[in-house]
């Protein structure tokens, strides 16, 4: 086969069957994405049939976990993090260094090396985050206090597992594993290289932090302001993978790395919600082709070869975290239902496992087996997980009322809303802008809610104070005046017609491409939004309906114009 109908031919299996074996999920009351890794065990190297190209699966996946972090930076919300992080930072670090330790023990109970058994227990410690929040959307339970804790447990495990992943190409070869092959510190002590990696980083996220935010919304705004959906949508991708690609170029941090912050950068800007609708069905599509691509990995002889490794790995991931994770929050003070919650959201493991294996294989620190029972368990957990949480619906049924804890969940629940209230007031601040200037300016009324977002970004504010001469007839047009305040008067030949708030002026010359038709002069201190030449006229394009009012007008206003004054007549004594 040629080499691009290989890839088109692994995209096409890999998307046909992801989808077939994802609704088949669906129905049986599995989470789709057991289907996609079905999928992928289908179309890989140990199953008969169709084999797809692993090293263009491995390919599409690593954009799959480019994608998925950046959208993972989208979301993620410091204010929230900071509402919960008592118990998320606490509770995540100790579950991970918990489980990390049993994991690592088993690992040497087998007989594997320090850096395999180091590997498999990280990997077994950190849930996936695309599981979790779609468990939680099905309970309608991502807002509530216990949804927020385990959420916010969980980007915790997610920037422990970011550095976990940049630490450790440069601790690898202390561990038994050769250099790694992103190129951190090969040469040189342990320390060293730990230390240039972590210089990199710092470089890496201070200018992120300190660039990023005036950079990309400024950016996006310029692109808004096309109109283009198209290019917006562009933008945002190449903000993404423009970002993990230069930062794992520039300073040797990983794509994941730079992808999230490429998505925490833009989760400041007030395009957020736009960005992060725009790239979602990539990021679902690419997710899912990650998915495929880790079931193609999946040998599942494991299960024959070693059924109580599967089985002592499993009963780690469901059981063992979740004791320790009902342990933790019971000892931070909240009650046996928070407790419950968190760890039924975290009693699985996910993307994060995924990436951590197939970096350690590729390091030589962990053995293909290790992988096998890393995806095992991956798989069944991610299947049991919808069980799991109906036996913990079932016993938060039957739990009595206590007391334990209550008074501090009720604490949180309290700052939580009042954190949501102050989001929602301001995001209720631009709709009532919004709407404003929909109730001043009926022009618009006509208009969709974006194309009035639009135009709120592209109005410039500007004043005059009476008597100021706005604009002078015969010059050439800059600008559209749309009043919000005060009055103004236009002087055709001897008329003068007053306009106040919600009426607009200067359309004409922009509309024909002729000189100013009138003067315009402030009868009051006033104040306008103006629309500048270029942006006026490439808003009135994409909006056909608002060209015809406006034109409508002008035709009137000039008719107006032409059969003037001198004909008035003159009044007789
Ligand atoms: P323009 O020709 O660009 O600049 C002068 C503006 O005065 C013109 O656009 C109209 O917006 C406004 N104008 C001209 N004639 C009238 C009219 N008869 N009634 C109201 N406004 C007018």
């Amino acid at each position: 086969m040629h080499d691009e109908a290989l890839l088109i031919a692994t995209v096409a299996m890999a998307f046909v069957l992801a989808f077939g074996f994802g609704f088949l999920a669906y129905h049986l009351r599995l989470p789709p994405l057991v289907g996609y890794l079905v999928a992928g065990i289908a179309i890989g190297p140990f199953t008969p049939g169709f084999v797809a190209d692993g090293g263009l699966a491995g390919q599409l996946a690593e954009m799959g976990v480019i994608l998925l972090m950046f959208g993972v930076g989208l979301h993620f919300s410091a204010a929230d993090l900071m509402a919960v992080r008592w118990i998320a930072i606490p509770g995540a670090i100790g579950q991970i260094a918990l489980a990390t330790l049993v994991g690592t023990g088993l690992a040497l109970a087998w007989g594997w090396s320090l850096g395999a058994g180091l590997i498999l227990g990280l990997s077994l410690s950190v849930a996936s985050t695309v599981v979790l929040l779609r468990a939680l959307e099905d309970r309608n339970a991502v807002a509530t206090p216990n949804g927020r804790i385990a959420v916010g447990w969980l980007i915790v495990e997610d920037l422990a597992m970011v550095l976990a992943l940049v630490l450790l190409p440069a601790i690898g070869e202390m561990l038994g594993g050769h250099a790694d092959t992103h190129g951190a510190g090969a040469e040189g002590s342990l320390l060293v290289s730990v230390a240039i990696t972590l210089v990199k980083v710092a470089a890496f996220v201070t200018l992120a932090i300190l660039l990023g935010p005036k950079l990309v919304p400024w950016l996006l705004k310029q692109v808004a302001r096309t109109g283009s959906r198209e290019l917006f949508t562009l933008s945002v991708l190449a903000v993404a993978m423009g970002i993990a690609f230069g930062s794992a170029k520039l300073f040797g941090v990983s794509f994941a790395l730079g992808a999230f912050f490429a998505g925490v950068v833009l989760s400041e800007s007030r395009f957020s919600h736009r960005a992060a609708a725009d790239s979602l069905p990539l990021q679902d599509a690419f997710a899912i082709l990650f998915f495929v691509s880790v079931g193609m990995l999946f040998d599942p002889s494991i299960l024959i070869r070693e059924p109580l490794a599967v089985a002592a790995v499993l009963l780690l991931i469901i059981l063992g975290k979740s004791v320790f994770a009902f342990v933790i929050v019971i000892l931070m003070g909240y009650p046996k239902s928070t407790a419950l919650t968190v760890s039924a959201s975290l009693a699985q493991i996910g993307e994060f496992s995924f990436i951590l294996a197939g970096l350690g294989v590729s390091m030589g620190l962990l053995p293909g087996e290790g992988r096998d029972l890393i995806l095992a368990g991956a798989l069944f957990s991610i299947t049991l997980n919808p069980l799991v949480f109906s036996a913990v619906d079932k016993a938060l049924a039957k739990l009595r009322p206590g007391t334990y804890g209550e008074k501090r969940l009720a604490g949180l629940q309290a700052q939580l809303t009042s954190l949501r209230q102050r989001m929602e007031a301001r995001e209720a601040e631009h709709s009532l802008q919004i709407q404003n200037l929909v109730d001043l300016f009926p022009i618009f009324a006509d208009l969709d809610h974006q194309a009035r977002e639009d135009l709120l970004m592209l109005f410039r504010p500007r004043s005059a104070t009476p008597g100021q001469r706005v604009i002078r007839k015969g010059d050439r047009p800059d600008a559209a005046y749309f009043i919000s305040k005060g009055t103004v008067q236009v002087s055709v030949g001897d008329r003068l017609i007053p306009l106040g708030p919600g009426d607009f002026f200067g359309e004409m010359a922009l509309l024909s491409g002729a000189r100013r038709s009138a003067d315009v002069t402030a009868t009051d201190y006033c104040q306008f939004l103006t629309l500048d030449q270029r942006e006026f006229r490439s808003f009135v394009a994409r909006n056909p309906r608002l060209r015809e009012q406006l034109d409508a007008l002008a035709a009137q206003r000039s008719a107006m114009n032409r059969d003037r004054p001198e004909a008035a007549p003159v009044p007789t004594i």
